[in-house]
């Protein structure tokens, strides 16, 4: 990662983000920063905002109100400066169904001016961990959901960018390519870059996060590290304990599940 490219060094800058769709407001008031070297969690059920929230971040909404900024760069009035600087992996694959793997990131490769040769080389470390080789030359229409993750996730790498903003990076996949994507993420924290990360799977957020930021209704409810978290609601428990307190469902989740329990009960005795 090039000095030039670090701009004004912080990744992520948001602040006052507001959104709405109609009447339903997305995402509230929201401010949180992510840092050099940091991979920062946003945590919260579906329908918190998460995606929207990513959307404002990467440049493909913009926010009704509040502002963000990529390393010191406003998403929507300096996209192509955003553009370079980011890898996103979004919640739905935007692909190229009748391009295979190969042709897509050559595709994106010279829409965004790279060298050749220095995305092969790179593209070919991340087929071999990923053990992609076999579906390298099939349509990605093809594909099944798991590789289209990993084609995904390898098309936001090829530009080597300093920050990742990855919507629920995790979802589908086996636990070989959990632990191959853990360790891209750890070399890319290594190597000075920012991650901003959704997931509503706490535990996964739980052993990657630096910092999480758990989000409710498009409000940002509770945020620091795990154990700043635990200490905020004090309790001694499971990140996941932390959540449901923090978001005041625990009580309710408990009745669900009784009621489920009960429904079931009578299903099977039938
Ligand atoms: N394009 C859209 N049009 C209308 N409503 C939307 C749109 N995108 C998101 N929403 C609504 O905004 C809220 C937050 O959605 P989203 O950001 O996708 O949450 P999450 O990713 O945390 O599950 C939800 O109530 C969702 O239905
Ligand atoms: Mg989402």
């Amino acid at each position: 990662m090039t000095e030039h490219i670090m701009g004004n060094g912080v990744p992520i800058v948001a602040t006052q983000l507001v959104r709405n769709f109609g009447e339903t407001v997305a995402v509230n008031q929201l401010s949180f920063k992510v840092h050099a070297g940091e991979i920062y969690g946003l945590l919260g059920p579906n329908g918190a905002g998460k995606t929207t929230t990513v959307r404002m971040v990467s440049g493909l909404l913009p926010p009704i109100e509040g502002e963000v900024q990529v390393f010191g760069f406003n998403p929507m009035t300096q996209p192509i400066e955003v553009k370079k600087r980011i890898g996103l992996v979004p919640e739905d694959h935007i692909l190229y169904e009748s391009l295979t793997p190969r042709e897509f990131f050559n595709f994106v490769a010279s829409v965004r001016r790279l060298n050749q040769s220095e995305v092969e080389n790179r593209m070919l470390s991340l087929i071999d961990a990923f053990e992609f080789a076999e579906y390298y030359d099939k349509p990605i229409a093809t594909l099944s959901h798991g590789n289209r993750q990993k084609a995904s996730i390898m098309s936001a790498l090829i530009h080597d960018p300093p920050l990742l903003v990855l919507d629920e990076p995790f979802s589908g996949l086996d636990a070989r390519t959990v632990r191959v994507l853990k360790d891209i993420l750890n070399i890319h924290l290594e190597n000075g870059g920012g991650i901003l990360f959704s997931s509503h799977i706490l535990e996964v957020a739980e052993s990657l996060c630096d910092r999480i930021g758990i989000i409710d209704e498009g409000r940002m409810v509770a945020e620091g590290t795990v154990s700043e978290l635990r200490e905020m609601v004090k309790s001694h428990g499971s990140l996941e304990e932390i959540f449901l307190r923090a978001v005041q469902q625990d009580e309710e989740v408990a009745e669900t599940v009784k009621a489920l329990r009960k429904a079931l009960a009578k299903n099977t005795s039938l």
